[in-house]
């Protein structure tokens, strides 16, 4: 689900076949192997990333999936030595985690050759969820996710701010798209990612702590959520996903 939004936000980038792209913020390299798909074997794609593990992980993961067109650096944006311009700079789920996001953003846009694009796909951290008919398991569970994700980013709105930090670092205003992933019935892929994404924060916890005195194994969980689900016919709703991309003019 992930995958086909930020998809979507690369093919309106213009990442194309020949392309140079970098990822900002790479992890293992979901977006990087996305571009390098897209971008096939006449152009090129770097990833950085200032976790070594991530950037490890990253580069056997492309050499298992016989991707020969990404290097993979460790580094931050700040301190990354890169002496060429791209076609695309594009980064997902990193400006939640700049303590400047307008620097760096535009650290990110002189990264960029005129006429190129940049392009940030974001997760909306600060959005209170729905479920209709109302699930109380599935709402307490977001509530949590909520909780953990605004603790830990000091730029968790900033999804719905994009185009106020584009402004501040001097670029276009960006085309945006909104999608909030939705299911009914079991809802199997929300109620897997939710505690999977809650385990994870929870520093894998053995138990999902949902409120004080209402602790629940996380297995037991998941299947609790579906069964809540599909039993009150709802519709939930998971974590906005922001895509916004900007072409850099030609002076
Ligand atoms: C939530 S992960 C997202 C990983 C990947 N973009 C994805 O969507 O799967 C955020 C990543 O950004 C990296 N990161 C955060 N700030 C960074 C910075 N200033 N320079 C380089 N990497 C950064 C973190 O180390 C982490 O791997």
């Amino acid at each position: 689900m992930l995958q086909a939004i930020t998809h979507r936000m690369l093919l309106s980038a213009n990442v194309g076949a020949g392309s140079s792209v970098l990822d900002i913020g790479c992890g293992v390299g979901g977006v990087s192997q996305l571009a390098a798909r897209l971008v096939g074997p006449r152009g090129h794609v770097t990833g950085i990333d200032q976790s070594d593990a991530a950037i490890s992980l990253a580069t056997s993961l492309a050499r298992s999936a016989n991707l020969s067109n990404i290097t993979y650096t460790n580094s931050t944006l700040e301190h990354a030595n890169l002496d060429q311009q791209f076609d695309a700079v594009v980064g997902r789920a990193v400006l939640l985690f700049q303590p400047d996001v307008v620097t760096f953003l535009k650290k990110a846009a002189r990264l960029v050759k005129p006429g190129g694009y940049i392009a940030f796909h974001e997760i909306d951290d600060g959005r209170q969820f729905q479920s209709r008919p109302k699930v109380e398991i599935w709402d307490l569970t977001m509530r949590a996710l909520l909780s953990k994700l605004q603790q830990g980013c000091p730029q968790y709105d900033i999804a719905q701010r994009m185009v106020e930090v584009f402004a501040l670092a001097g670029l276009p205003v960006p085309e945006l798209t909104y999608e909030i992933p939705t299911a009914g019935g079991k809802a199997e892929s929300l109620c897997l990612w939710a505690t999977e994404t809650l385990r994870s924060l929870s520093g894998n916890a053995t138990h999902a702590q949902l409120a004080d005195g209402y602790a629940m194994d996380w297995g037991a969980l998941n299947l609790e959520l579906q069964s809540a689900i599909s039993s009150a016919n709802a519709q939930v709703e998971f974590l906005g996903q922001v895509c916004a991309w900007a072409r850099i003019p030609v002076c």
